[in-house]
């Protein structure tokens, strides 16, 4: 099995405890380390609405909280009840996340509907002039 495909098994896993009671629309991630480990996340909705977190984000503070900083992919399936029809792109939140712990030239991001279709990207193609950390640097 190839690298991609284990990563969309563990994404559509994921995608399984998704906690959506308001949209239905299921989204699993599965985020690679440099060091080759999987941290999978989904997205948990909220009924006040805005605390709903994505899958995307769910994965990278779970790997950040446990003393992850060094990524190589995530892929991403979504949804509507968890049927996969076409292709979820992260949202520009969570493209600003990945843009803080990832080097947007060599980050890629998948986007999957299953092991054999499937989209990959740089992430510097998804946020093109974005604003990271070295923006904060001391001149
Ligand atoms: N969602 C994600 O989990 N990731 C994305 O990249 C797009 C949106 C979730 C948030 C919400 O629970 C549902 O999809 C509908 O917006």
């Amino acid at each position: 099995m190839g690298e991609n495909q284990e990563l969309i098994r563990a994404a559509i896993e994921a995608m399984g405890y998704a906690y959506t009671p308001y949209s239905g629309f299921q989204v699993g991630a599965a985020l690679l380390t440099e060091e080759g480990k999987i941290y999978s996340g989904c997205n948990i909705e909220n009924a006040a609405y805005s605390p709903t977190n994505c899958a995307e984000r769910t994965a990278f503070f779970k790997a950040v909280s446990e003393g992850e900083r060094h990524f190589a992919a995530i892929c991403i399936v979504g949804g509507k009840n968890g049927v996969l029809t076409d292709y979820t792109a992260p949202c520009g939140v969570c493209r600003q996340v990945m843009r803080e712990f990832c080097d947007p030239k060599t980050f890629r991001v998948i986007l999957a509907v299953n092991e054999e279709n499937w989209k990959e990207y740089r992430l510097e193609e998804l946020l093109p002039k974005g604003f990271g950390p070295e923006n904060l640097w001391e001149a």
